[in-house]
């Protein structure tokens, strides 16, 4: 199986961002823990992190046909962004949504996902372990 990873934005900023809501660890280091992850199962990733919604789009757009399903952390977009919502329903990849911090358990304007309908399943408040699992998920 091959997986996309996509981290949004502000998320290469991790271990220096808020690090009391979002941990000391590097988005490097996450990565690492993720190619780790997905190899012992077998599975081939691919990670893609960017600050713009429309190269979030793009690459979204270029996993039809040449991926099998998505791990998604959309930041910030999560909470608005119809647009990459669309265009997860459009390549209609299994998609699982990921946040490090419980969006449920801050502000109030961070429990709405517009992301989450399109989503198998929503994973949140794990930190980095959200995506290993988001990844055993997708690989059933
Ligand atoms: C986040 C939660 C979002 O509300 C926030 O905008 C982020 C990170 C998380 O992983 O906890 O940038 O997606």
């Amino acid at each position: 199986m091959n997986i996309l990873i996509i981290h949004g934005p502000n998320l290469n900023l991790l271990g220096s961002r808020e690090p009391e809501i979002y941990g000391s660890e590097s988005l490097p280091a996450i990565n690492e823990r993720i190619r780790t992850h997905a190899e012992a199962r077998g599975a081939v990733i691919e990670i893609f992190q960017s600050n713009h919604e429309g190269a979030i789009i793009d690459r979204i757009h270029q996993a039809a046909g040449t991926c099998d399903g998505m791990v998604i952390n959309p930041a910030a977009y999560t909470h608005y962004s119809i647009a990459i919502r669309d265009a997860i329903a459009a390549v209609g990849l299994p998609a699982i949504e990921v946040h490090l911090s419980d969006i449920h358990a801050r502000e109030p304007f961070r429990r709405t996902s517009v992301i989450a309908p399109v989503c198998r399943d929503q994973i949140v408040g794990l930190g980095y372990r959200g995506y290993l699992q988001a990844i055993d998920r997708l690989l059933g």
